[in-house]
């Protein structure tokens, strides 16, 4: 396959067109970013890891019948992936309430949600990505109802299968961001990646973070919580 110009670039990766109209590759970069690119660092081997951690992650889920864009790893930081057309959302789904919610709500960090909340952000780098809600989403054209339904009944369905597969490796899966695109059948699948980048992740035992709060928060060793994170999914997913 071969890699032509680059469609897109967001702040850590870079997407590329190939010879094949319905495929792209999906590069990952070694920067992180925080508060809407206000902050960035480079962090040697992130790429790696995030796309080694998608990759087992999807993996599992595409085992367990979710339908994902994702085709195969070509590179240590590329992915063969379906073109697909993003829906311009970022769908949160919190167990825990942390980070925003929790500033925002005025509630302790780390208190178990009675239900699964569910948000979504409009994806707009200028307006700084605001949480809208689902006739937002459909007065501006993002999804219509249908759409949103079905997203979130993907969504529900990706935390039950992500929560056990967590379990396994003893963490916790606090919440994560996930986005999804519509491929050129019309089927609405699950896109991007899935790493500590998008996740929170704590440790059963001790709830240390093993995610990207370790950047955000300036708790030091980023990339040993994702090195942690690979070496235990790579363990219990071993076939
Ligand atoms: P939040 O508490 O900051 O709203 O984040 C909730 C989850 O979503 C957390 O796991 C981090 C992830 N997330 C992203 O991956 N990208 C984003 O732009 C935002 C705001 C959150």
């Amino acid at each position: 396959m071969k890699k032509g110009e680059l469609l897109y670039e967001g702040k850590a990766k870079q997407v590329y067109l190939t010879d094949d109209p319905n495929v792209i590759i999906m590069h990952y970069k070694d920067d992180a970013t925080a508060s809407n690119g206000e902050k960035h660092a480079l962090f040697e081997h992130k790429g790696e890891l995030n796309q080694r951690i998608t990759k087992l992650i999807y993996d599992y889920l595409i085992e367990q019948g979710i339908p994902t864009h994702y085709i195969k790893t070509i590179s240590d930081t590329d992915q063969l992936c379906k073109k697909v057309k993003i829906f311009p959302l970022e769908v949160i789904c919190r167990n825990i309430i942390a980070g925003s919610m929790a500033k925002r709500l005025g509630i302790i960090e780390g208190t178990v949600a009675p239900n699964t909340i569910f948000e979504i952000s409009y994806k707009n780098d200028a307006l700084g990505d605001p949480l809208i809600n689902d006739h937002h989403a459909v007065a501006l054209g993002l999804a219509t109802y249908d759409e949103l339904r079905a997203i979130y009944e993907l969504t529900a369905k990706i935390n039950l299968k992500l929560q056990k597969l967590f379990q396994m490796i003893g963490v916790k899966l606090v919440d994560f961001k996930v986005e999804f695109g519509k491929t050129a059948d019309g089927e609405i699948v699950l896109a991007d990646e899935i790493s500590p980048d998008c996740c929170r992740l704590w440790d059963a035992k001790t709830n240390d973070h093993l995610d990207k709060d370790r950047f955000r928060r300036d708790l030091g060793d980023v990339m040993g919580a994702y090195v942690e994170i690979y070496n235990r999914l790579s363990e219990a997913l071993k076939k």
